[in-house]
C-alpha cells in the first residue's frame, strides 16, 4: 500500500506540524512495514506560483495548440493530482499562516483541482480514501478567545479533503505552538504544554486508526 504525506510548513526543522505527522507516520509504517511512502514538500520545494494560471488556461486549449508553460503546468496539475489517485492513504501537515493557508498550500489545491480527470471519473478524488491532517498554531483560537473565528485555515481545508475530495478525514490540532518562543505568551507555558501532549496523544491515536483502517481496507 501506498501512503502519500504532503508537508506544507515552510521549515524542516523544529516544525511542529512535522512532528505530529512523524507519528502518525511511524504508526502507518509499524502496520506497513516495507510499504511506499510518497512526499512532498510545498513548503521548501516550492510549486510555481504561475502554474495554476497556465494549467487552468490550457484546459481551453487544443493540446497541440498549447503554449509549453501551459503544457508544463497542465503535466504538474496531472502529477500532483496522480500522487494522490494512486495512494491507498494520505496524511497532510499544514501550519496556520497569516490566519489562512501559505499560498503553496493553495496553489497545491488548485493545482489538484485544476488536473484533468479521466473520463467517467465520476467518484471524488479521494472517495474510499482515510486521510489526517496534522495542523498547528502558533497562537489559541478556542470559542471565546479573542480571535475566535481568525483561524481561516482549518475549516477550509476540512471542505476541500473531505467534502470536495472524499476522504475519510482525521484533523489532529495543536496550538500555542508559538509559546516559548514569543514572550507575550509566556503565561501560557502550562496550557500550551498541557496541549502538545494532548496532541501527540491525539496522533498516535489518529495513526493507529488510520493505518488499521486503511489495512482492513476500509
Ligand atoms: C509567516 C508566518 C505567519 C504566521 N501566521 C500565523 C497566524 O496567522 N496565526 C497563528 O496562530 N500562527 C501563525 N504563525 C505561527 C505558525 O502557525 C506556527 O509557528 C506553526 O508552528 C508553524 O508550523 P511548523 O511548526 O510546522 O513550522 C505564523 C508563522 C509564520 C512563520
Amino acid at each position: 500500500m501506498t501512503l502519500f504525506r504532503l508537508d506544507a510548513s515552510i521549515r524542516a526543522e523544529g516544525s511542529a506540524s512535522r512532528e505530529i505527522a512523524d507519528i502518525v507516520e511511524a504508526e502507518w509504517v509499524a502496520a506497513h512495514p516495507g510499504d511506499r511512502i510518497e512526499r512532498r514538500h510545498i513548503g521548501v520545494d516550492v510549486l510555481p506560483a504561475s502554474a495554476w494560471a497556465h494549467a487552468v488556461a490550457a484546459g481551453q486549449v487544443p493540446p497541440p495548440d498549447r503554449s509549453p508553460e501551459q503544457a508544463a503546468a497542465l503535466a504538474l496539475a496531472a502529477t500532483l493530482a496522480g500522487e494522490l489517485l494512486s495512494a491507498d492513504a494520505v496524511l497532510l501537515a499544514v501550519p496556520l499562516y497569516n490566519f489562512g493557508v501559505s499560498q503553496h498550500m493553495k496553489t497545491w489545491i488548485d493545482l489538484v483541482i485544476a488536473a484533468p480527470r479521466a473520463s467517467g471519473a465520476s467518484q471524488p478524488l479521494l472517495a474510499g480514501k482515510r486521510a489526517v491532517l496534522a495542523t498547528v498554531r502558533g497562537g489559541a483560537y478556542g470559542a471565546g478567545t479573542p480571535r475566535e473565528g481568525w483561524d481561516h485555515s482549518t475549516a477550509y481545508l476540512r471542505r476541500i479533503i473531505a467534502d470536495v475530495w472524499g476522504a475519510d478525514l482525521t484533523v489532529v490540532e495543536r496550538e500555542f505552538t508559538l509559546v516559548g518562543v514569543n514572550p507575550a505568551l509566556d503565561a501560557f507555558t502550562g496550557l500550551a504544554a498541557e496541549m502538545h501532549a494532548a496532541a501527540l496523544d491525539a496522533a498516535r491515536e489518529a495513526g493507529r486508526a488510520f493505518s488499521l483502517a486503511s489495512l482492513a481496507g476500509a
